[in-house]
């Protein structure tokens, strides 16, 4: 099972765009950084690679179907944002904004990236990273944050 993330992008002119990502892992401590793997033919594989820059925005179940749906639609032909229903706010140090109803968000600029076969592993230099508080009691509370896994095909389930 893998943790779903929901991963935005700009265009040259800061159109932004969403892409539901499983393929996603943690690379180093220090400096932190994120890897995100997509395939070749995504439009956000195009984005990232012309802007170098990504948000990882961390959804939690209730999402599900606005994640569904980001991930059965092409942001070449429409605007996510607008379509699902999910709320862009400008990120602090990257033009990807990050999406509001997510609760956390790692702001990254693309340091290295490979094509591995049909997918590129970006990896991406942390340079923000932030919650919703909520979600803290001192740890993460695990009862009030039902992360997304996904099982394959349509089968997700949840912490
Ligand atoms: C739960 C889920 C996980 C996904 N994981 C990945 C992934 O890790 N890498 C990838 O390239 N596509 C992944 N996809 C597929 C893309 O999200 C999907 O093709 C999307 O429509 C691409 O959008 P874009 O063309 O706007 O970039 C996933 C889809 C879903 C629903």
């Amino acid at each position: 099972m893998l943790n779903v993330v929901l991963v935005t992008c700009v265009d040259k002119v800061g159109k932004a765009n969403i892409i539901p990502i499983a393929w996603v892992m943690p690379t180093s401590f220090n400096p932190p950084k994120i890897a995100i793997s997509v395939g070749l033919g995504r439009y956000s594989h195009k984005l990232i690679e012309e802007t170098k820059e990504f948000v990882v925005n961390i959804p939690t179940a209730d999402l599900l179907e606005k994640i569904k749906f980001c991930g059965s639609v092409s942001g070449k032909f429409l605007d996510k944002f607008k379509e699902s229903g999910l709320t862009s706010q400008p990120a602090k140090k990257v033009k990807p904004p990050i999406i509001v109803e997510c609760v956390a968000h790692l702001e990254c600029k693309v340091s290295h990236q490979t094509t591995t076969g049909d997918h590129t592993i970006f990896v991406g230099d942390v340079v923000e990273a932030y919650t919703n508080k909520k979600i803290f009691d001192k740890i993460l509370n695990l009862e009030k944050l039902k992360l997304v896994l996904h099982v394959g095909e349509d089968v997700f389930w949840t912490t």
